[in-house]
């Protein structure tokens, strides 16, 4: 699966998509972490601020672009060629960023790269993709010789939203994902909405479960502006999609700022991920896109919410019916509801072998509820693997 539409043409855009009139505005997103601070800078064409950084941190004897076969032919050259215009010398390095090479090996190969063309902990490196670029350039960046400097272009919209900062780094293992990784925050982010120009469809959307996510957890009002907004989320309305994006981006941060290592509060954006995270286990990362299965598991676990009574029925219908009109999926089919449960045992979020969830209390607030009894987990399950054409 990958990330970019094939034709490298910004201009296949939906047809219907109105050009923005005016660009929209840049703005500086602090992720506020003490010693570990670093700035989001969200907003369009920011070809000369992401520039003008590096050039700030050319003291590094090198600067290495970490980027994807299928990135690179849409945004890897202009930006070697903007750095190398503005005096940088550029090295760079493409590894395949779908899910499955999301492991160690992969990890191995680029640190040899490294090493070979003679990187040292000065070096400063640019991971320029999706979620899978962000976090193994993130887990090479935060181990290479012990750590050096990286900085984020994310070019996906569930990268600008969720992987692209905050500082969980790794990479999977057969039994689960994420499985293997640090804590370590990138040096800084630039989310250019232009880039989400060159999504395909499907990878669009794969970003949109997470937009969702942060409507569900944390802003009502977010909840409410996708649901004014849905034929300009669809068109990628730039600056629809700045503000959006804007927004998640400062939700995050505030959350991230609160609980770096997820010991409470961070523990909120894995809304629809136990559940999703076990989706996409029990299909090998192959079958399902991140988003889709978060998509799912969202409404797995609202339903969940309904059938503990934290919540009540309009909660659930109001999550399902703005699903459906992002064409996202509510259900899946044909998986193996044991492989589903088996997959939940592994997640790193449970503790003490006990499966604790973050579950809605309404829309725009959730709660942890411990030890969710497998049979109501399995219940639920039962009603979300359906067949169901998505
Ligand atoms: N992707 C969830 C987090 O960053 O905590």
């Amino acid at each position: 699966m990958s990330n970019h539409a094939s034709a490298p043409n910004p201009a296949s855009r939906p047809a219907s998509s109105p050009a923005s009139p005016r660009r929209p505005r840049t703005q500086t997103i602090d992720c506020a972490l003490g010693q570990n601070a670093y700035a989001i800078v969200v907003g369009v064409e920011l070809g000369e601020k992401i520039v003008q950084y590096v050039r700030g941190a050319i003291d590094r004897d090198k600067v290495v672009i970490l980027s994807s076969p299928k990135v690179a032919q849409f945004h890897v050259g202009p930006l070697k060629s903007a750095l190398e215009q503005a005096g940088c010398e550029i090295d760079v390095i493409l590894f395949p960023d779908s899910e499955e090479y999301k492991i160690l090996p992969t990890v191995t190969a680029i640190a040899e790269n490294l090493a070979e063309i003679g990187c040292d902990r000065h070096t400063l490196l640019i991971n320029c993709g999706g979620g899978v670029v962000c976090d193994m350039g993130g887990f090479v960046g935060a181990t290479y010789m012990r750590g050096v400097r990286w900085i984020n272009l994310p070019t996906t919209l569930l990268a600008q939203c969720d992987a692209g900062f905050g500082g969980k780094t790794g990479v999977n293992l057969d039994i689960g994902k994420n499985l293997v990784g640090v804590f370590r925050q990138p040096a800084a982010v630039f989310s250019d909405i232009n880039y989400l120009l060159t999504l395909a469809e499907d990878e669009y959307k794969n970003g949109l479960a997470e937009v969702v996510k942060y409507g569900m957890i944390w802003d009502e009002g977010l909840m409410r502006y996708l649901e004014r907004n849905v034929a300009k989320v669809l068109n990628r309305n730039l600056s629809t999609m700045t503000a959006i994006v804007r927004r998640c981006t400062r939700i995050k941060a505030e959350i991230v700022a609160r609980d770096e290592q997820e010991a409470g509060t961070r523990r909120v954006l894995n809304f629809g991920h136990t559940i999703g995270h076990a989706l996409e286990t029990a299909t090998g990362y192959q079958r399902f896109r991140h988003g889709f299965c978060i998509s799912v598991g969202m409404v797995a676990e609202t339903l969940l919410a309904l059938k503990m009574e934290l919540i009540e029925s309009p909660t659930l219908e109001r999550l399902e019916k703005l699903l459906d009109r992002l064409g996202l999926p509510r259900a899946a089919d044909d998986i193996d509801i044991d492989r589903i449960m088996n997959a939940m045992t592994q997640d790193k979020k449970r503790r003490h072998g006990r499966h604790n969830l973050i579950l809605p209390l309404g829309v725009g607030e959730v709660c942890e509820v411990e030890d969710v009894p497998p049979n109501l987990l399995r219940e639920v399950l039962e009603e979300v693997i359906v067949t169901f054409d998505w």
